[in-house]
């Protein structure tokens, strides 16, 4: 008799969520020593919403598949109505409007009590599967690790040569499957509130560079409407230039409604501070910088994007704009207590300014990636 089998997760099994969010607080406090996990709220909004990706979740539940059990739209059985201890989940994401090559963001995690019985590298088949069936063609997964755990010597480095990751359960996990680590991510933390005195003195320092050519502007919420098309063209230039390692990511195509389309979706759980550099002369977009508070944990805001657009560089915008943004969070969200950002190990520029600014180095993040062999995409499974 199996010992566990594998479902997936269907809006009617809503409970699904809930159990998803207790596998992340546990595994998060195992690998980083603190609850990381955002909220069960923001798990189902995210699911809920297919506008730019579809989006998978396997889950691994005791005992043998029932044998009257629907297969859903990834071939699995579909979850059960009621409630299950799951002993292992993996997420993905299709994307639809860009990077149709890839299986994106997947997180793996077995629950303490069930590991090293294949529980893993089961799920992880059913990905890959999946993949192939999708005629998706690469795999991005992510591994976590606190910045102290990285500090052993026996270590795995990424190709670009820019940080590290420990030989732990995850790296051998994933390398047991035959994934490459193609980029190491930094996550640094901002302790709150950071000193008046040093965010003016950097904002007026780079003001002197930055003005009069270029102005700054600041919004709580949503972006309005006179700047859609500005954060979209930004956004793309982000998904364009930001360092990504071997990582085979693409350009993302943006526009106005998918910059009101997530916005929308990211408030329904959370609000955004957010700053902007305008090109005085031409109204042109020239900078960007976005910190989330999620509802569900206040006191720890993401900064989320940051970008100067590329004929706009060497003006201090992105110190100007990341200390507005931050002067804007101090008078918003008082009750923040720190700062999280991820940056990739090898982008040197925006780690400079953060240092400047206070982030310290907390975890790290391996990007892993897998590429199929040709010959295993077949047919996509139908869209719903
Ligand atoms: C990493 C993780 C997903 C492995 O799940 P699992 O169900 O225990 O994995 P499996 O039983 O399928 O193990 C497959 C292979 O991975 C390697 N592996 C897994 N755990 C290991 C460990 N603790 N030490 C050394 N190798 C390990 C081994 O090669 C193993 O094969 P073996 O048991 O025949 O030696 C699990 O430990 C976990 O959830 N950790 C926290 C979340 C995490 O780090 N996820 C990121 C994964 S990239």
């Amino acid at each position: 008799m199996s010992e566990f089998h594998i479902v997936e997760a269907r809006p009617r099994s809503d409970w699904a969520y809930d159990r998803l969010h207790a596998l992340e607080v546990a595994v998060t406090e195992e690998l980083l020593g603190e609850d990381q996990s955002v909220s069960p709220d923001w798990n189902r909004a995210a699911y809920a919403d297919e506008r730019t990706a579809r989006k998978g979740l396997l889950l691994a539940l005791p005992g043998p598949a029932p044998a009257d059990a629907e297969p859903g739209r990834f071939g699995l059985p579909e979850a059960p109505l009621e409630p299950v201890e799951p002993l292992g989940s993996v997420e993905f994401v299709l994307p639809r409007l860009d990077n149709l090559h890839l299986l994106d963001d997947t997180g793996l995690q077995v629950s303490a009590g069930a590991r090293r019985r294949g529980i893993g590298t089961a799920l992880w088949r059913e990905v890959v599967r999946i993949a192939a069936a999708e005629g998706r063609d690469t795999i991005i997964a992510w591994s976590h690790h606190l910045a102290g755990a990285a500090s052993l010597p026996e270590r795995v480095i990424p190709p670009t040569g820019a940080g590290h990751l420990p030989v732990d359960r995850a790296t051998r996990f994933a390398q047991s499957l035959g994934l490459s680590l193609a980029q190491v991510e930094r996550e640094s933390r901002l302790t709150l509130p950071v000193d008046p005195a040093l965010l003016a003195e950097l904002r007026e320092s780079a003001e002197a560079k930055a003005r009069p050519a270029y102005e700054v502007v600041s919004w709580l919420g949503p972006t309005p409407e006179e700047h859609l098309d500005r954060v979209a063209e930004l956004n793309r230039a982000l998904s364009a230039d930001a360092p990504t390692g071997d990582l085979d990511f693409k350009e993302e195509a943006w526009d106005a409604e998918r910059v009101r389309h997530s916005d929308e979706r990211a408030h329904l759980t959370g609000h955004s501070v957010t700053t902007m550099a305008i090109h005085a002369a031409t109204g042109a977009a020239a900078g960007l910088t976005l910190i989330h508070v999620h509802h569900a944990h206040p006191h720890r805001p993401e900064q989320w994007n940051t970008v100067v657009a590329e004929g706009h560089r060497g003006h201090r915008l992105g110190q100007l704009i990341k200390s507005v943004n931050l002067q804007q969070l101090a008078a918003s969200d008082p009750q923040a207590s720190y700062v999280e950002t991820w940056n990739a190990g090898e982008n040197n520029h925006m780690l400079a300014i953060n240092t400047r600014m206070g982030y310290r180095l907390h975890s790290v993040h391996g990007a892993w990636q897998l590429r199929l062999p040709a010959q295993t995409a077949s047919a996509p499974f139908s869209s719903p």
